[in-house]
């Protein structure tokens, strides 16, 4: 019934102190902090246990992620706390704890929550003492969270993306809230980082990590930066420490997460760009690849694309979103690139990483976008050949300075060039993704295929896909293979 078999906490070695000291204290530490936290799952160990005994069995808890991977990072968070607490993970909703860590990225992201509510009631009604949390970027947004007070009374615990942190105090309220109580605890910013926290690893050899928090760019069409907060790098050391005691605990491989990690350092007292972080994070042992994501192409500078290449282990690809090829439009999404200075970069990277792959975010629909603007797109995606992009047509987010520019674009023409576009990348994504058939790549083995069990699924160090003849002793493992033939977006292959 877990999500993942292979699941497992982890907690440094100072976090299990604080967890083993937190038993003897009375109150918990004032101050913010992951000893506050650790004293907390201590009290919501006896609180779960107390209703596992009234119960006759033990608790179960399903996390719901929505969105990017910030968020499936904070649901590992969030998992990693809950199972510590006592519950046992599962993927089925009829679960005595449901979060929802939510995204609103666009408007179809909330439709889509309130709908899966909806759909709890039915649960709640057979096991009335079931907790009903939402939490995430979602629940920054006022009117959101004014809609959950009105008109669905039934949901327990409301918290938000800056107190995500303090999720053992939340748990610990909502297990002691008397019946039919309203949790809603939110923050208006964040209260800067906390450290040390556990979190569960849904594949024991690999894993995120966060490296930067919020965003500065304020893309004129985008609700982030409302919701996550202004942008804050963690301390290069916190990181490295972290990175090694991951390596230590068998993972191989990690992604470094932030919405713009190329502006990675601004703020520290210590003068650290990404590349530099990057060729740190390379001296580990242990680690064998390294990847990362965003990178805004304002941002990208020369010594980033040098660390790439000299690199045996940072992965050979860049999610390099370019959202439009117009230039005109790209000022008024204040993007500060220009179409010319987004191909000049693109010339810049193959020139010194010919084997890269380019991977995007394409919006089509933009306020003002004519068909010229949106052809300048189309002729971006033809000169770049990416390997992938996700399309998206535009969503009027309240509170940004696009949702109330003129000209918005009618239904219709946005849905024909929405169409037109994902065919084009589509077919050059094909394309693009074969490059690499007949060749050998050393593929880092993620998991059994789900549709055939004689099959191991992998992936190469530019994140392709390959499927291959193999069992579970390769889990985790890097292993060469032959890609013998691309199919679509992925390749069928044959240990060499
Ligand atoms: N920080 C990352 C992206 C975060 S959001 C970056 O800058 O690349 C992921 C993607 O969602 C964006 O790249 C953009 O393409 C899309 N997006 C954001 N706001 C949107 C909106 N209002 N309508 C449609 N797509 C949007
Ligand atoms: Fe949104 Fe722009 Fe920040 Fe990305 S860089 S999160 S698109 S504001
Ligand atoms: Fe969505 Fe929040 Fe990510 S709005 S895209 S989950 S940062």
């Amino acid at each position: 019934m877990t999500q993942n078999q292979t699941a497992s906490v982890f907690q440094s070695e100072e976090f299990a102190r604080m967890l083993r000291e937190a038993g003897s204290a009375a109150f918990p530490p004032e101050e913010d902090s992951s000893e506050r936290q650790a004293w907390y799952i201590r009290k919501a160990q006896e609180l779960v246990r107390e209703r596992e005994l009234a119960a006759g069995r033990k608790l179960t808890v399903c996390v719901v992620t929505f969105g990017c991977q910030m968020n499936e990072r904070d649901s590992e968070k969030l998992r990693g706390i809950l199972r510590l607490a006592g519950y046992a993970d599962t993927d089925s909703e009829d679960a005595d704890f449901v979060l929802y860590n939510t995204c609103t990225v666009r408007e179809n992201a909330n439709v889509r929550v309130y709908g899966r509510l909806g759909s709890l009631t039915s649960f709640r009604k057979k096991n009335p003492g079931m907790i009903i949390g939402l939490c995430g970027c979602m629940m920054q947004e006022k009117e959101a969270v004014q809609k959950i007070r009105e008109s669905f009374r039934y949901v327990n615990l409301v918290f938000g993306t800056h107190n995500l942190h303090r999720f053992a105090e939340l748990l610990v309220s909502a297990l002691m809230a008397e019946k039919g109580e309203q949790i809603i605890q939110l923050a208006d910013k964040a209260e800067g980082i906390v450290e040390n926290l556990p979190a569960e690893r849904t594949y024991p050899f690999k894993s995120g990590v966060n490296i930067m928090f919020g965003c500065n760019n304020f893309c004129t069409y985008c609700i982030v930066p409302y919701v996550r907060g202004r942008e804050i790098s963690r301390k290069p050391a916190d990181i490295l420490r972290e990175i090694e005691q991951l390596a230590a605990d068998g993972v191989i491989e990690v992604m470094l997460l932030g919405q713009n990690v190329n502006s990675y350092g601004k703020g520290l007292d210590t003068d650290c760009s990404f590349a530099r972080l990057l060729s740190e994070v390379e001296k580990i042992d242990g680690i064998r690849r390294i990847r990362f994501m965003t990178s805004h192409p304002k941002d990208l500078g020369d010594d980033l694309i040098e660390v790439m290449r000299d690199s045996e282990k940072i992965s050979h690809h860049l999610h390099l979103p370019l959202q439009s090829g117009s230039s005109r439009l790209l000022k008024k999404m204040n993007r500060h690139y220009t179409k010319e200075s987004y191909l000049d970069l693109v010339d810049r990277i193959r020139s010194r990483i010919p084997d890269v792959s380019l991977t995007t975010d394409l919006i089509v629909g933009f306020p003002g976008e004519t068909e010229e603007d949106f052809l300048e797109t189309m002729d971006v995606v033809r000169q770049v050949r990416y390997d992938s992009a996700f399309t998206f047509i535009y969503s009027k987010r309240s509170g940004t300075p696009a949702a109330v520019m003129p000209d918005q674009v009618p239904d219709d023409l946005v849905h024909d060039r929405f169409d037109r576009l994902l065919a084009e990348v589509q077919t050059i994504g094909r394309q693009q993704s074969a490059r690499f058939e007949g060749q050998v790549k050393s593929v880092l083995v993620e998991q059994i295929n789900r549709q055939d069990p004689g099959l191991v699924t992998g992936r190469i160090l530019n994140n392709l896909v390959v499927h291959f003849p193999g069992d579970e002793s390769l889990i985790g493992k890097i292993t060469d293979v032959y890609l013998k033939k691309c199919q679509g977006f992925y390749y069928i292959g044959e240990r060499v």
